[in-house]
């Protein structure tokens, strides 16, 4: 107590003796109260989550991102514009988690990258946290995508399923139908070709990246065969199937039914061929459908869409694409990711960004929502094709196997091997890597 007196008196004396003294107490006061603001303030500034996503996907997410934000202050997502190719947003988050401190909370991921990510331990398990009342309200074949082993590593965002686009006027006007099998649409092709009614036939992803696994998966699987078997880890590659399938692809070139580009097009460029008005047939995802019928498209109104084409005694059975959200296992915040993974998995979001940019939803209540079909009819369509889709094989060196398969399909479709030779080696290849 005596102490604290001594202190007061010479505080005192010091203030009314000393100029300088008053002016360093002052000086020490405001840093005292500045501090005792500015932290604070500091400890509430929001908590940020990163996450990469593809380029086209980008304009798509920005007015959601706006949203959320609204509803959550404490939150900010920090979306980073990563390429436009599956494969190689992937590789990007891959060296991220390779290097161990990856800035990524969330990952957006497609249904191919699933088993990796989990089998590397780089998702949150979300068993959980996810009940079976809330997953029986999504399609199950994304829900089964979504799974490693038995665990529960994304909640899905949107479904995809490739189908095949054709042009209602032009099949009108040549008297015909729309194929059901390949040959048909070969026929059709030349037929309107050789009516110089279109360029033409046929067009499709033929370039090096995930795109042409993707799409050499619906015509391996309509014509009966299969990549990898994911319960013994056969390989299928080199099977009559699959060499017919491939020898498919390459007459649509050979025969000038497709333009020898298409071994550089990824889905935009055929989009963009087909929407400009002189092709008959086009493989896509159902986000073009929109595309197709904007205001400014010459093809507006002149679409229809069907499963893909198939080999008689084989059925269509189209590649199962989609995207879902997962959480980094070493993320920060792993409440705050699980908010925004709740959020774009909403079925208010699915519906906003169907109707938006017409992505399939993953939610099954959203294929009777009649503003929904009111604006994309075919959607039934496309929901009876994802009940017998053509799978990847969902197995954790999938990148590599889908790498192997992507360079010669590739060498096969730009002439500089045989659809035989092109496949042997890349059977023999994934056996070596698969016994590896
Ligand atoms: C679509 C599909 C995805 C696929 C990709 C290939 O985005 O949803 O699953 O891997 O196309 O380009």
């Amino acid at each position: 107590m005596e102490m604290l007196q001594e202190y007061r008196y010479r505080f005192a004396q010091y203030w009314r003796s000393s100029i300088v003294f008053r002016i360093v107490s002052l000086l020490v006061l405001f840093a005292i109260s500045a501090l005792l603001i500015v932290l604070p303030v500091r400890s509430q500034q929001p908590v940020v989550l990163t996450f990469l996503m593809n380029a086209p996907e980008v304009p798509n997410l920005r007015p959601l991102i706006a949203e959320f934000e609204k509803e959550n202050p404490g939150i900010k997502l920090n979306m980073i514009e990563g390429p436009n190719a599956s494969n190689l947003i992937e590789d990007l988050n891959t060296s991220a988690f390779l290097l161990g401190s990856a800035p990524y909370d969330l990952v957006n991921m497609d249904v191919t990258w699933v088993a990796k990510f989990a089998a590397a331990g780089w998702l949150r398990d979300l068993s959980n946290e996810v009940s079976q009342e809330q997953l029986n309200e999504f399609l199950p074949g994304d829900i089964e995508a979504s799974r490693y082993q038995g665990k529960l590593y994304r909640v899905p965002w949107r479904t995809d399923t490739a189908m095949l686009f054709y042009r209602k006027d032009l099949l009108d006007q040549a008297g015909l139908q729309p194929p059901n099998t390949f040959d048909e649409l070969m026929q059709a092709s030349q037929k309107i070709q050789g009516q110089d009614k279109a360029q033409w036939g046929f067009v499709w992803q033929g370039r090096q990246y995930e795109g042409v696994a993707a799409m050499f998966v619906d015509v391996l699987s309509s014509n009966g065969g299969f990549w990898v078997n994911p319960q013994n880890g056969e390989v299928g590659l080199d099977r009559p199937e699959a060499i017919q399938a491939l020898q498919f692809l390459r007459n649509t070139i050979d025969k000038g039914i497709s333009p020898t580009g298409v071994s550089t097009y990824q889905e935009e460029e055929a989009r963009l061929l087909f929407q400009s008005g002189n092709t008959v047939f086009m493989r896509n995802w159902p986000y073009a459908w929109a595309l197709l019928n904007k205001d400014e498209s010459p093809v507006k109104g002149k679409v229809g869409i069907k499963p893909v084409v198939y080999t008689p005694g084989n059925q269509s059975s189209a590649c199962l694409g989609g995207w879902g959200w997962g959480i980094a296992s070493t993320t920060q915040h792993p409440v705050e990711a699980r908010k925004a993974l709740d959020f774009f998995t909403s079925a208010r979001v699915q519906k906003q960004t169907t109707l938006q940019s017409g992505y399939l939803p993953s939610r099954k209540a959203l294929y009777n929502d009649p503003e929904i079909l009111a604006k994309y009819d075919f959607f039934p369509i496309a929901l009876k094709a994802l009940e017998d889709p053509g799978l990847r094989p969902p197995i954790a060196q999938y990148a590599q196997a889908s790498d192997i398969l992507q360079r010669y399909l590739s060498a096969a479709i730009s002439r500089r091997l045989s659809p035989e030779e092109a496949l042997q080696a890349a059977a023999r290849e994934t056996r070596s890597l698969l016994g590896a």
